[in-house]
Formats: C-alpha cells, sequence, structure tokens
C-alpha cells in the first residue's frame, strides 16, 4: 500500500476499450490536455473539488483498444464532439497514443483474454511508471445473461466483447471501470476481484438527465412532494444513439434509467393508475450528433393532493458529459485498490445509474455522502 503522495506522482494509464468512440477519443484529448494544459481539465473533474491538490497534479496517458482503424483525428473529426480548433494542437499527440486492434471475432473467450493480456503488457512496457486502469467504453449490448453461469468460454467475439477485457484487466491485477450498461454481472469475476483487492465498478455511466432526475427527485423526497407521473424523452445522434435503437441493446439502459426512480422515492410511481406512470424513451436522430436533448415532464402533488408541474429541458453533449466522469472514475478506482478496497464499490453510486454492490445508496444526498466517505476512508487509509 502506498501514501496518498506516492500515487498521486505516477501517471495514471487509461486502458480504454472503445478508444476511438465518442467518449474515448474525447478523453484521449483530456489526456493530452492534461499533461500541458491541467487547468483546462482538472476544474471539471469531481475528484478535484473532493480530493483538492491530490488529484490535480497527476498525469494521464492513455492507450487501449478498437475495431476502427482509423487515426486518433479523425475520429475526433468523425464524432464531432470537439471543434476542430481545440483539438489541432494536440494532433501529434493524440496520434500517438498507441491503440491495439481488437480481437477478432470468432475467438473463444479464452484466447481473446490472452490477446488483450499481451496488448496489456505491452502497454505497460511502454508506460512502466504508470498505474493502469481498463476503462470499457464498448457499444452498449445485448444482455450477458448466456455468459454467466458458463465461464463465457463457449461464447464467442463479437456478440459480449466487455467480458474479455474485464477478465484480462482482473486477471494482470488492473482495476475496470464499465462506464457501459453491459452487465459484466459474472459472480465469480466479481469474487475474483474482491479476492485480489481489484476495484471492479460499474455500470452506465450517469451522466445527464438521469443525473438530473436523481437530483430532482432526491429534492421532491426531501420535501414531502409526491411524485405522481415523470416523463422523460431523449433524442440523440451519435453511434450510441443509433445502437440504441435495437431493443435488445437498449432494453438494459432503458431499464437503468427507469428503476431508480421508484428507489430514491421509496414508491411506485404511477400506483394510483395502477400502472408505471415513470416512461423514459430514447430515441436516434441524427442531425443531433452528440448533442443530445432531453425533456421531462413531472407531475407533482402537494398539499391536499393538489397537482402541479415542472418541465426540463437538457441540451446537452453526451461524451463531454460521460468523458470527465470516466477520468474521474480511474482516479477513483487506482486510489481505493491502493486503499485496499476491491470488487464492487456501491459508495460509486453517485456516477452511475446501475451501482454495481450491495445496497448502494438512492438518493443524491445519500450518494455525496459516500463518495465523502470514500475520501476519508483512502485519507486514512493512505496516510503516510
Ligand atoms: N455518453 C454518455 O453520456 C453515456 C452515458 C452512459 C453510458 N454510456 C455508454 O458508454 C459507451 C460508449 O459510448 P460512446 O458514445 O463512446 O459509443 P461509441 O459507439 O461512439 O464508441 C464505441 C467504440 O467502441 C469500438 N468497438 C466496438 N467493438 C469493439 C471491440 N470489440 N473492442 C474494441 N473496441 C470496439 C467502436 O469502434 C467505437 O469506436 C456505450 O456503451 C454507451 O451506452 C454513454
Amino acid at each position: 500500500m502506498g501514501t496518498l503522495e506516492a500515487i498521486r506522482s505516477r501517471p495514471l494509464l487509461l486502458l480504454v476499450a472503445g478508444a476511438k468512440g465518442a467518449i474515448g477519443s474525447t478523453l484521449a484529448l483530456a489526456s493530452c490536455m492534461m499533461q500541458r494544459q491541467p487547468d483546462l481539465i482538472s476544474p471539471y473533474l469531481t475528484t478535484s473539488d473532493l480530493w483538492g491538490d491530490a488529484a490535480d497534479a497527476q498525469q494521464v496517458h492513455m492507450a487501449g483498444w478498437d475495431r476502427n482503424p482509423m487515426a486518433m483525428t479523425e475520429a475526433l473529426a468523425l464524432h464531432g464532439v470537439v471543434p476542430e480548433t481545440l483539438w489541432t494542437g494536440n494532433r501529434e499527440a493524440l496520434n500517438a497514443i498507441p491503440v491495439a486492434a481488437a480481437p477478432k471475432n470468432g475467438l473463444s473467450v479464452s484466447a481473446q483474454i490472452e490477446q488483450l493480456i499481451r496488448d496489456i503488457d505491452g502497454f505497460r512496457q511502454l508506460f512502466p511508471e504508470a498505474q493502469p486502469v481498463m476503462v470499457n467504453l464498448l457499444p452498449a449490448c445485448v444482455e450477458c445473461s448466456l455468459a454467466h453461469g458458463n465461464n463465457g468460454d463457449n461464447m464467442t467475439g463479437g456478440r459480449f466483447p466487455d467480458l474479455a477485457y474485464a477478465r484480462a484487466a482482473i486477471r494482470a491485477g488492473i482495476p475496470v471501470v464499465n462506464f457501459t450498461p453491459n452487465d459484466l454481472g459474472d459472480g465469480d469475476l466479481l469474487a475474483t476481484a474482491a479476492e485480489k483487492g481489484i476495484p471492479l465498478v460499474g455500470r452506465d455511466g450517469k451522466t445527464g438527465q438521469t443525473y438530473f432526475k436523481v437530483v430532482l427527485a432526491s429534492a421532491f423526497k426531501a420535501r414531502h412532494l409526491r411524485v405522481d407521473g415523470w416523463y422523460s424523452l431523449n433524442i440523440l445522434g451519435n453511434a450510441d444513439g443509433r445502437n440504441l435503437m435495437d431493443p435488445d441493446c437498449a432494453r438494459g439502459k432503458l431499464a437503468n434509467k427507469t428503476n431508480l426512480l421508484d428507489e430514491i422515492l421509496g414508491y411506485p410511481v404511477g400506483e394510483a393508475y395502477g400502472e408505471g406512470a415513470h416512461k423514459v424513451h430514447i430515441d436516434y436522430y441524427p442531425p443531433r450528433g452528440d448533442a443530445k436533448e432531453a425533456w421531462d415532464v413531472i407531475d407533482i402533488k402537494g398539499l391536499f393532493g393538489l397537482s402541479m408541474s415542472i418541465r426540463v429541458n437538457l441540451q446537452g453533449r453526451d461524451s463531454i458529459l460521460a468523458a470527465p466522469m470516466a477520468l474521474d472514475l480511474a482516479r477513483w478506482v487506482v486510489l481505493l485498490q491502493a486503499a485496499g478496497r476491491g470488487g464492487a464499490i456501491p459508495e460509486l453510486g453517485f456516477y452511475f445509474k446501475k451501482p454495481e454492490g450491495e445496497a448502494p445508496a438512492a438518493t443524491w444526498e445519500d450518494q455525496l455522502r459516500d463518495l465523502k466517505g470514500l475520501v476519508a476512508y483512502c485519507r486514512q487509509q493512505l496516510a503516510g
């Protein structure tokens, strides 16, 4: 176990599955900028606030995997998340980020793991001082229930690639951040991670509409305003949005976005009508690209059961909201691993729609309290 000082003096190495996606390429730019202009990135990180100067000095390197062979700058131009004027000065550094080819479709999970471990060894040799973290930014895919219980070995590549990345990381002693809605709910893997003291945290980053939903729902609960119904609509035009038009891929995401409201409030929204009145829709709308727009119509009841209504309109940028959270989570898992925590970390529920682990806090204030508790725990464990 190192001290806080020792940990922050070593750079982070983000090993990103899906490195050239919308979030991955945004994260690549943020990592490059952390090297030369940390003042442009650090103020947008929750860990900077929670940890104060303990986090800010830490350098960040990135490596990873993608199916897409294009240069990182081409990927940035393709996704259009960040205007070219903001990344062109980092062109060389961006294209120097080592991104390996993803394991080919058709390989068994064991063969994928072998390949990924070889890649990980190579990345470690490139950045021998750095502390690696696996960051899963693969596309949302069909639930992996098939992979559970059979060790996943008769699964082949393509269908559920996340499992191989997570297993390779845990085998290599590297903590995992699962930002996707994909269920890595492999009890054995979590148990191994816990045994080996390696954090495996997820899932489904709580970036935009759902984050504000948690904040508002927690506020209604605190004021004893009764939520009578909640209608949420999202439009987005990036690859994630297109992918989520497949009902099988969207199922997990929609469930994650829906279930948490009743959990926060402590009653089923819509019980007066004998059916659910919390509706969540995601629609792919190409003109928007990454600039997601979300609308919420919230019906609440106050004294005498009189009804009131609120409208929320978020005009967001999906990857701009997501990338700093992925970086925050990478900082967290390195500290937690050093502080002796492994397996699921339910106290990181602030960052996720579907936090893994036992009894994660549901309300916003409880999630913030948990984060502060984790800071205190790590500081105590890592006192030099
Ligand atoms: N943006 C948000 O606010 C948000 C919030 C919560 C969760 N997420 C999730 O984060 C994930 C990433 O989102 P995104 O917008 O960057 O998606 P994206 O589709 O833009 O990126 C995915 C990348 O993964 C690559 N890829 C596909 N299969 C691969 C494989 N087997 N190995 C390596 N790379 C592979 C693709 O080529 C692509 O570059 C998605 O699962 C999304 O649902 C996003």
